[in-house]
C-alpha cells in the first residue's frame, strides 16, 4: 500500500445524513464531521442505507459529498438489520447477556445484503480507491469486494466490541464471518481486547498462518493487519458548545428547574440493555434507600433515547426501566420533587451540552461497551475542570479515562459504592482527576483516529 492520497470510499449501515424541510443534511456526530472533509477533499462517496424502507432512491450530494443509498424493504429490515445484526451479532458480541437468535434465514438475508453493499462499493469505487467498511452490519463486505476488485485497499472498523473466542464460536456461521473479514488489508478494533480476541478466533476458525500474538495475518493469499484504534469525539466541537452562554444559561434553567438541588447525577444512554440502566437505577433507589441519597439534596436525571423497537430486548428493557423509575419516585419523590427525572426522548446536541453542564456526577455503566462516546463528551464539556465520571471497567472508554470512578456494573456494591465515591469526592480530588481525563481527549480526539486508521491503511 503506498501513502499517496487515494480516492476514498466509506461504507456503513447508515447514511451519515437526514431529511429536514430544507432538504437532506449530515447528521450529528464526531465520526460524521471526520469522515465528511476527508470524502469531500478525494471526491469520495460514502454508501448506506437512508433510515426508509422500500423504494429506490437516487444517489445524492449532501456538502459536496456523494451519498450513495442502499435500498432496504421490510423483510431486509427485518431479517438483516433488526434479525441478524441487531438479534444475533449484537447480543453475542456484548457477552451475551441476552440470548441471540441463530435463524438460518436472517444469516442468508444478512450475505444478501452485504453483497448488495459489496457490489455497489465495487461499482463506485475508483481505481486504487480506499474503502473504509465500517461495523458488525458488514462482516462480509471484505471478502466479497476483495473477489469483485482486488485493485482497491479495503479496512474495516468494529464499533462494538469483538467478543472471546468461547462466545463468538457458538455462531453457527462463524468461519464465514472470520473469512470476510480476512477480506480486508486492516482490520480495527477498539481496544486491544477486541483485537486479540478476533486474532484468537481466526487460528481457531480457520487455516491463518502467523502468531497468535503476532498482529499480521495470512489467509488464502492475502494478508491482513489486525489493530486497536480507540475511536473518539470532535472535542473542539463540544468545548465550544459547552462555553456558550446559551448553553450555560440552559444549564443553570436545568438546575433551576430540577429545584436547585445540591447534586445532579445524570445518565445519558440509548435505551439499549448493554448500557445497564436497569443495575444503575437499583443502585441509586439502594442509596435513596439507606440514605447514601438525599432526595432533598441529590437528584438523578436519567435520558434514554429511543433506539431498535422492533427487536424484544428493547422492548423488555424499556419497561423494566420504566417500572423501576416508578418505583423509585413511589417510595422516595416529594409532591412536585421527583428524585428521579426520566424522558425517553433524543435531545438536541445543544439541549445535551447544557444537560452535561448540568450534571455534577455522570453515571455510565454499561455490561459492556465497545467505547462509550457520551464519557468522553461528559468530560470535554467540563470546561473548568469539576465533575465526576463513574464509568464501568467493560467500556473501550476505560482503557483510557482510568483516572474516572472505575465500577463493575454486575456488582452491585461496586455501583452504590462508585456513586458514593463519587457524591463524596474532594474538590481537589475532582480536578485532578477531570484535568487528566480531558488532557487525555484533547491528545486523542476523532481526527487522530481516523488519521490514525487511515495511515495504517496506507490511504493517506
Ligand atoms: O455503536 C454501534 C451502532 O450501530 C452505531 O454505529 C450506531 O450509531 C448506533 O449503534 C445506533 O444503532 P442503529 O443504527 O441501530 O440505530
Amino acid at each position: 500500500m503506498d501513502n499517496g492520497t487515494r480516492p476514498l470510499i466509506v461504507a456503513a449501515n447508515r447514511l451519515p445524513v437526514r431529511w429536514t424541510d430544507e432538504g437532506w443534511e449530515t447528521s450529528p456526530g464526531g465520526l460524521v464531521r471526520a469522515l465528511i472533509p476527508l470524502l469531500r477533499e478525494s471526491g469520495g462517496t460514502w454508501v448506506g442505507w437512508n433510515g426508509t424502507v422500500g423504494g429506490h432512491v437516487d444517489p445524492f450530494e449532501v456538502e459536496g459529498v456523494s451519498m450513495h443509498p442502499i435500498a432496504l424493504d421490510a423483510d431486509d429490515v427485518s431479517r438483516y438489520y433488526e434479525g441478524f445484526a441487531n438479534n444475533t451479532v449484537w447480543p453475542l458480541y456484548h457477552d451475551a447477556i441476552r440470548d441471540s437468535t441463530f435463524d438460518g434465514a436472517h444469516w442468508q438475508r444478512y450475505r444478501d445484503v452485504n453483497e448488495r453493499f459489496a457490489v455497489t462499493l465495487a461499482n463506485v469505487a475508483p481505481n486504487n480507491a480506499v474503502v473504509w467498511v465500517h461495523d458488525y452490519h458488514l462482516q462480509l463486505v471484505p471478502g466479497i469486494l476483495r473477489r469483485l476488485r482486488p485493485d482497491v485497499a479495503i479496512g474495516w472498523f468494529n464499533h462494538i466490541p469483538f467478543p472471546p473466542l468461547e462466545l463468538f464460536q457458538r455462531l453457527p456461521w462463524r468461519s464465514e464471518i472470520i473469512e470476510g473479514l480476512l477480506g480486508a488489508d486492516l482490520v480495527g478494533f477498539q481496544r486491544d481486547l477486541g483485537a486479540r480476541n478476533f486474532v484468537a478466533a481466526a487460528h481457531q476458525l480457520v487455516n491463518v498462518v502467523g502468531d497468535a500474538d503476532d498482529h499480521w495475518l495470512h489467509h488464502d493469499g492475502h494478508s491482513t493487519m489486525v489493530g486497536a484504534f480507540p475511536i473518539s469525539i470532535d472535542v473542539d466541537e463540544f468545548e465550544e458548545r459547552a462555553a456558550g452562554r446559551e448553553t450555560r444559561r440552559r444549564a443553570a434553567a436545568i438546575r433551576a428547574r430540577l429545584g436547585d438541588p445540591e447534586v445532579v447525577l445524570l445518565g445519558i444512554d440509548r435505551l439499549d440493555y448493554t448500557k445497564g440502566i436497569g443495575s444503575r437505577l437499583r443502585a441509586v433507589g439502594d442509596l435513596f434507600d439507606s440514605g447514601g441519597l438525599d432526595p432533598h439534596r441529590h437528584v438523578f436525571v436519567q435520558v434514554a433515547t429511543p433506539t431498535r423497537d422492533g427487536v424484544d430486548h428493547y422492548a423488555e428493557e424499556r419497561h423494566e426501566i420504566e417500572r423501576l423509575v416508578g418505583a423509585i419516585n413511589g417510595d422516595h419523590a416529594r409532591l412536585g420533587y421527583p428524585v428521579v427525572h426520566y424522558l425517553h426522548r433524543t435531545l438536541d446536541l445543544d439541549e445535551l451540552v447544557a444537560l452535561y453542564r448540568a450534571g455534577d456526577i455522570m453515571l455510565v455503566t454499561p455490561f459492556r461497551d465497545g467505547m462509550n462516546l457520551v464519557a468522553k463528551e461528559y468530560v470535554a464539556t467540563r470546561l473548568d475542570d469539576d465533575g465526576v465520571l463513574v464509568l464501568s471497567e467493560f467500556t473501550g472508554a476505560a482503557d483510557q479515562l482510568s483516572e474516572a470512578v472505575l465500577v463493575n456494573p454486575h456488582d452491585p456494591h461496586s455501583l452504590t459504592d462508585g456513586i458514593s465515591a463519587a457524591v463524596d469526592m474532594h474538590r481537589h480530588d475532582r480536578r485532578a482527576r477531570m484535568s487528566a481525563m480531558r488532557a487525555t481527549i484533547h491528545r486523542h480526539d476523532v481526527t487522530h483516529w481516523a488519521d490514525g486508521f487511515l495511515k495504517t491503511l496506507g490511504a493517506r
